[in-house]
């Protein structure tokens, strides 16, 4: 009965074996290991799962053992194959782990990751039985090359940048340091440009100065020897005899010529006022603080017989409160300036009209007057050139196109201020100017 059990028994623990045995196949088979067991004194290799297809054989083709796996081996590699299986046969190391390659027959080459460990008679201290896992790698060693090979892409990339924005921006410094010397160049350029600009127009205003007063004077110049000669005359005359009749003829001639000689020196005298004017400067000009109101108020009053003998209505708008340190002077023969060209030109031929000045503060240190009137207008060839000096639509007809030449000059040197012209033909005109609360101050903030 004895040993009826100890049979069941036996065949129980044979039971039991085969199943953790599958138990092992199937784990390894799950992880894509094959594992193998070499006894030593029989050299017998037995393996676990098929090493073929890891060594480029087809299914079931390789059964023979470590001497036989050898020649699979990439030549390189097969030294250190061999080495490690030794020192581990002699106990100089317990156990390997390694990467072999080995070369199939269609010449790609693969990895295998070999795990392995000797079992050794303890009595005698020889290696009994050598065993062994063996992976294949190939798909995880693939990547890694791949990722080291992007990597080294990525660095290489990187340094090519680092170099490409190293060059561009000794690039940019470049065309910066030439920007900066066009700027300056094209300033210089500006400063001439201005230079020869003033010139020019100092030029043509020496011109057109002569020009003007070349008929006024002429004409006196005339007038004046033709008295003399007449005058030369009747004294040879009287030597001789006087009649009652030639002597009035005489006086009348006289007082005729005076008179004519009289218009011309006073048209002299008008232009030599307004060439003075165009001269004018800080310096001659009288500088105070005054009300905005008060000198425009005054500048008015100036005006009001001129303004009374036509229906003209004049509106005007300026807070009490502005006060100015400035040039009142100036400031009043703008606006009369303004006020006369409204009446000469604006209200040419025209019933009526209505003139609007205003005044308010642009923040603390800036004035804005607008000037408007409900005029004639002008045309855009007229509006570029208003400020010209010599320019006049009335030219023969007492205009001299020096008056809003002046007033520019005014308002721009000597108040330190802008002004600006808007019109069109039958809109009427209208006329903003921008100065500095305290003359020669900047116009900050006031934009
Ligand atoms: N308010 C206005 N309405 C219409 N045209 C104007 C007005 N103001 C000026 N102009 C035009 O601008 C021109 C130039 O004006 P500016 O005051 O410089 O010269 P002027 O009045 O002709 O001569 P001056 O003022 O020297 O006697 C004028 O001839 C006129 O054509
Ligand atoms: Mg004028």
């Amino acid at each position: 009965m004895d040993s009826g059990s100890d049979i069941t028994a036996g065949r129980a623990d044979e039971q039991a074996l085969k199943l953790s045995m599958r138990h092992v196949l199937l784990s390894q088979d799950a992880l894509g290991l094959v594992t193998w067991m070499w006894d030593i004194a029989s050299n017998r290799t037995r393996w676990f799962g098929d090493l073929s297809p890891l060594v480029g054989l087809s299914p079931g083709s390789f059964s023979a053992g470590f001497r036989e796996y050898l020649p699979f081996v990439h030549p390189d590699d097969q030294a250190m194959a061999r080495n490690t299986m030794i020192e581990c046969m002699k106990g100089i190391r317990p156990t390997y782990q390694q990467l072999e390659r080995v070369v199939w027959r269609d010449g790609s080459i693969h990895w295998l990751e070999t795990y392995g460990m000797a079992e050794f008679d303890e009595r005698s201290g020889r290696a009994l039985v050598m065993m062994g896992v063996v992976k294949d790698v190939t798909a995880r060693k693939k990547t890694e090359e791949a990722l080291a090979a992007s990597e080294a892409e990525l660095r290489r990339l990187n340094s090519t940048l680092e170099q490409r924005v190293a060059e561009r921006t000794t690039e940019l410094h470049a065309a910066n340091a030439h920007l900066t010397e066009s700027l300056a160049s094209l300033n210089r350029a500006r400063h001439d440009l201005v230079q020869s600009e003033k010139l020019a127009s100092l030029g043509s205003l020496v011109a057109g100065i002569s020009h003007e007063m070349n008929t006024p004077v002429g004409n006196a110049l005339l007038v004046a020897s033709t008295v003399r000669e007449k005058a030369l005359e009747f004294a040879q005359q009287v030597k001789i005899k006087v009649t009652r009749s030639a002597l009035d003829q005489f006086f009348s001639e006289t007082i005729e010529g005076m008179s004519v000689l009289l218009a011309n020196l006073d048209r002299t005298v008008d232009l030599i006022r307004n060439f003075k004017q165009l001269a004018s400067d800080q310096t001659s000009d009288q500088r105070r603080t005054f009300r905005l109101a008060a000198v425009i108020g005054e500048a008015m009053s100036a005006i009001g017989p001129t303004l009374k003998t036509r229906p003209i209505t004049v509106h005007i708008d300026v807070p009490d409160d502005i006060e100015m340190d400035s040039y009142p002077g100036p400031l009043s023969r703008i606006v009369i300036n303004l006020v006369n060209n409204s009446i000469i030109h604006g209200f040419e031929g025209r019933e009526r009209g209505s003139i609007e000045l205003s005044a308010h503060l642009r923040g603390p240190d800036a004035v804005e007057i607008v000037y408007a009137d409900d005029g004639v207008g002008m045309n855009a060839e007229v509006v570029r050139h208003i400020f010209d000096p010599f320019f006049t639509t009335k030219l023969g007809k007492g205009g001299s196109g020096l008056g809003m030449h002046i007033t520019y000059n005014l308002t721009t040197t000597v108040l330190g201020g802008r002004i600006q012209v808007s019109s069109k033909l039958k809109e009427g005109a209208r006329f903003e100017l921008l100065l500095p609360r305290v003359a020669g101050a900047a116009l900050n903030g006031a934009d």
